[in-house]
């Protein structure tokens, strides 16, 4: 049996955790291999809207076993409140969710860090979400961070402090504030205790027992492939490996072992944070796409940038990642346009046309070349099947197909786990 990834291609926010709620009754277990409280993935069903953040979105299955796996950076007070929101849904948590001892902590001091230094970027600030992701992951590949099963042992005590002594000489080179330090490092230790409880384990062994036993495995994906460490538009990146190759280091999966790839992206284009965004839209097409998409942060309520689909990108997502199949997002915000535009090339500055994201282009100021195409503008809320779809969206979807040389296997066109049309 082979491990399916599900991924976002674009600037993350595309609509991941509702279509891996939409497809968990497929699989046995769902798997999150990077990222951490930065993440921001909305569920809706049965008119409840929730957001998680560190947790999979198969929790709200109660026979899939949802696991956060080596690669990803966790913060103990974060999945507290997360697990305390699930009260209400009465989710056996203890069963059902289950946390690698080789993953890496967050602790306080990292998310002072974060703020620290992105105060010291000044206007070329990245637009972390601040949950202290970057230090987390330096101090991981530093070789210096905690992990989750360094909780249980008994010279814990003696690690954080060693680190955050670390931490500190930094903080006061940048002369950032500690005030706040003893009331996060209160709530840290509760929710260290809270911990202590979960199911710890080596997941490693979990997912490849379960492959082994022809069980069906879909690995979750945080941000996207814009935002990773090394494709991403560097530095204005998340610190992770957002890529299927990403699912492999952060699970303990053999290459070899990864079947389909979903890659998910929206019907056009949203970035929040920094950093180069070619078809980003400054007029009011572009307000009137964040109105009608309800573009505002899951994780920080920031009102998303927005502009038109970005084909150059999405071919280089597909590319690096391997997608077999692509699934369209929020097709409905494009209803209120009667034209769509569609960026085919970029324009560089010497007047010359390309349709590669290479160093240099991820680096300079392109102008997009458009091509038009006509919109359907008209309501899809109660459209069930891909023959209902209108004419202009079967044209849109052919069309993409056709420029992309991948399959759009599923089309969605409203939050809802009911919006789902799959072809
Ligand atoms: P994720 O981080 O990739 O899981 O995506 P987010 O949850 O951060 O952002 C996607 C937003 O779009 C959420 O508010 C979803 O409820 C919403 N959403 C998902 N699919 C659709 C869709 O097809 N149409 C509309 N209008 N909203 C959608
Ligand atoms: P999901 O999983 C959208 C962005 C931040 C910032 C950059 C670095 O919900 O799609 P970080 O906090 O990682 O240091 O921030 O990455 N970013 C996201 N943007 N969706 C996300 O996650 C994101 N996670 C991080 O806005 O520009
Ligand atoms: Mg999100």
């Amino acid at each position: 049996m082979k491990m399916d990834v599900l991924l976002g291609l674009q600037w993350g926010d595309e609509g991941k955790g509702k279509i891996v709620d939409v497809l968990a009754p497929d699989y046995q277990i769902v798997a999150r291999f990077q990222g951490g409280p930065n993440a921001g993935h909305t569920l809706e069903f049965d008119g409840i809207k929730h957001v998680l953040h560190q947790i999979p979105s198969g929790i709200f299955r109660s026979q899939i076993l949802n696991i956060i796996g080596n690669g990803v950076v966790l913060d103990p007070i974060v999945l507290k409140k997360e697990i305390d929101g699930l009260g209400k849904f009465s989710i056996d948590y203890r069963k059902n969710l289950v946390i690698s001892k080789k993953a890496t902590i967050i602790i306080p001091t990292h998310k002072l860090l974060d703020a620290a230094m992105e105060q010291s970027k000044g206007d070329k600030k990245i637009g972390s979400t601040l949950k202290g992701i970057g230090p987390t992951y330096q101090d991981k590949i530093g070789r210096s961070a905690l992990r989750v099963g360094d909780i249980l042992s008994e010279d814990f005590q003696e690690k954080y402090q060693t680190l955050v002594a670390k931490h500190k000489t930094t903080l006061s080179f940048y002369n950032y504030p500690l005030d706040q330090l003893e009331e996060m490092e209160r709530q840290f230790f509760e929710a260290v205790e809270f911990f202590k409880t979960l199911n710890l384990i080596d997941s490693e062994y979990v997912v490849n027992q379960a492959l082994a036993e022809e069980k069906r495995i879909l690995a979750e994906g945080a941000q996207g492939s814009l935002l990773d460490i090394d494709f991403g538009s560097y530095p204005f990146v998340t610190s992770s490996s957002t890529m299927t190759a990403g699912a492999c280091t952060g699970l303990g999966v053999a290459p070899s072992r990864i079947g389909e790839v979903f890659g998910i992206f929206k019907a056009y284009c949203t970035r929040v944070g920094s950093g180069p965004f070619p078809t980003e839209l400054f007029d009011q097409t572009g307000e009137d796409m964040r109105k009608e998409g309800n573009e505002f942060g899951s994780t920080t309520g920031r009102p998303r940038r927005c502009g038109w689909l970005d084909l150059p990108a999405l071919k280089y997502s597909i590319m690096i990642n391997g997608v077999t199949q692509l699934f369209m997002m929020k097709a409905d915000v494009l209803n209120i346009f009667e034209e769509l535009e569609v960026c085919t090339q970029y324009e560089l500055p010497n007047g010359a046309k390309i349709d590669q994201l290479s160093f240099e282009v991820s680096n300079m100021d392109v102008k997009p070349i458009y091509k038009k195409l006509k919109g359907w503008n008209c309501s899809l809320k109660d459209v069930r099947s891909y023959e209902e779809f209108p004419k202009e969206l079967k044209e849109y979807v052919s069309f993409l197909e056709e420029e992309l040389q991948v399959p759009i296997k599923l089309v969605s066109v409203g939050p809802d786990r009911v919006q789902t049309i799959l072809r």
